[in-house]
C-alpha cells in the first residue's frame, strides 16, 4: 500500500513574509490530514525561514533544485549538503521548466539523483512529454528516455528515496489537466519501466506523482487511479484553499 504524497511546488513565488505566512497556514491546518505525506517546496532563499514554521510539524520541506557538487567553486549554485543543513528532505530535480527553459539534461538530473541520495534527500524525479511529443505518439518513448537516463547506475534499494513525478509539460500552468485515464495509462507504464529496470517489489512501492493543472476539483478523480499516488501541484499550492483542498482529497 503506497501512502499518497501531496508536494507543493512553489517555484520562484512570493516574498519571505508570504512564503512565511503560507507555510504557517498549512502547517495550522495539517493535522487534519492524516495518512498522507506533504511536502513544500518554495524557493531556495525561503527555505531557512519557511522550515523554521515546519519544525515539528507533519510538513516536510523541499527544495526546487540543487547542484551535483557537494561545494566549491560554482557560483549561484546550491549543493545537497546545503539543503540538508537548512533542513530540506525533498528535492525536486529535473523539473520540465529545468529541462526545457534551463537546458537541463538527464546526464545532469542522473549526476543530480546520485548527489542527493549520497545525502540522504529524497529526490522527485520529474518526467513529461511535451504536446507535440504526445500528438506525435511519442509519450511512452520520451518519459522511458527521461526516467532510465536520469536513473542511470541507482540501485534498487535508493529508489526506496525516490519518488517520480509525471508532468505531462502541456499541463503545466495551463488549466488544461491531463484526464485521469491519460494519467494512468502513462503511470501504469512508468510502473511497468520500473519494474522492467529493477524489480516487482520495487515498481510496486516508487509513488508515482501526477502534476499538471492539479485542483481542488480534479485531484479526486486523478487519485483515485490506481497508479497515481499523490500529487506535485504548482498554482493551487500557492492558494491555501486550493492547496487544503487538494489535501483534502487526497485523505
Ligand atoms: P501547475 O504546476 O500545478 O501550476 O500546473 C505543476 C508543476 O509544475 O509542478
Amino acid at each position: 500500500m503506497r501512502k499518497p504524497f501531496i508536494a507543493g511546488n512553489w517555484k520562484m513565488n512570493l516574498d519571505s513574509s508570504g512564503a512565511v505566512q503560507l507555510a504557517a497556514e498549512i502547517v495550522k491546518h495539517s493535522s487534519a490530514f492524516q495518512g498522507i505525506d506533504i511536502a513544500i517546496c518554495p524557493p531556495a532563499v525561503y527555505l531557512l525561514a519557511v522550515g523554521g514554521e515546519l519544525e515539528n510539524s507533519a510538513v516536510a520541506l523541499g527544495a526546487q533544485n540543487m547542484y551535483f557538487e557537494s561545494s566549491g567553486a560554482f557560483t549561484g549554485e546550491i549543493s545537497g549538503p546545503m539543503l540538508r543543513d537548512v533542513g530540506c528532505r525533498y528535492v525536486i530535480l529535473g523539473h520540465s521548466e529545468r529541462r526545457h527553459i534551463l537546458g537541463e539534461t538527464d546526464a545532469e538530473i542522473n549526476r543530480k539523483i546520485d548527489a542527493a541520495l549520497a545525502v540522504d534527500l529524497n529526490p522527485i524525479l520529474c518526467v513529461g512529454e511535451l504536446l507535440e511529443e504526445r500528438e506525435a505518439g511519442e509519450t511512452e518513448a520520451v518519459v522511458e528516455k527521461q526516467l532510465s537516463g536520469s536513473l542511470q547506475g541507482i540501485s534498487a534499494s535508493q529508489m526506496s528515496s525516490v519518488t517520480i513525478a509525471y508532468e505531462p509539460v502541456w499541463a503545466i500552468g495551463t488549466g488544461k489537466v491531463a484526464t485521469p485515464e491519460q494519467a494512468q495509462e502513462v503511470h501504469a507504464d512508468l510502473r511497468r519501466m520500473i519494474r522492467d529496470c529493477y524489480n516487482a517489489e520495487t515498481a510496486d512501492a516508487v509513488r508515482i506523482q501526477y502534476g499538471g493543472s492539479v485542483k481542488p476539483s480534479n485531484a479526486a478523480n486523478l487519485l483515485s487511479q490506481p497508479d497515481v499516488d499523490g500529487a506535485l501541484v504548482g498554482g493551487a499550492s500557492l492558494n491555501i484553499e486550493d492547496f487544503l483542498g487538494i489535501l483534502a482529497e487526497a485523505t
